[in-house]
């Protein structure tokens, strides 16, 4: 199950990662928002890690104008690897280096095109299960302590 959140930047890129989404046969739960209104970013970061960490979802995608801020709020969350992509190369690398979680994105950044084979991308790889990166996961953890 995926779960899918953005504020108002994000939200006309989140009805198109949506359509994929649908066309594609995945699972989602969308915690909002749910129109172009001011909203604040930290909300839906928080509804969509709330999901992966209780184990709702296992994995989640964040949207606002540029998907720094909600990555920032995310990633306050230990066990939340959340990666900002712009391209597919770093979606793919976040998974099978990172093993991220969250992948984020901003609709003031990347047209609909693009975040939709960014999400096609970090959706269909898998984590590598290298070691030293298996390592570096557990110390990024580590650092919560
Ligand atoms: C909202 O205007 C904007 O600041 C937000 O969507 C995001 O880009 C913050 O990082």
């Amino acid at each position: 199950m995926i779960a899918i959140g953005c504020d108002h930047g994000g939200y006309e890129l989140k009805l198109e990662i949506k359509k994929y989404l649908d066309d594609n046969g995945f699972e989602y739960i969308d915690f909002g928002t749910d129109s172009t209104a001011s909203t604040d970013y930290t909300i839906y970061a928080k509804k969509v890690t709330d999901a992966i960490l209780s184990g709702e979802c296992d994995k989640g995608i964040l949207l606002c104008g540029t998907g720094i801020g909600i990555s920032m709020a995310a990633n306050r969350r230990p066990g939340i690897r959340a990666a900002v992509c712009t391209d597919c190369f770093m979606a793919e690398a976040t998974r099978s280096h990172n093993d991220a979680n969250v992948v984020c994105m901003g609709g003031r950044v990347v047209g609909a095109g693009l975040a939709v084979k960014i999400v096609d991308t970090f959706l269909h790889t898998d984590f590598s299960n290298g070691e030293r990166h298996i390592h570096r996961i557990a110390m990024i953890e580590e650092m919560n302590q």
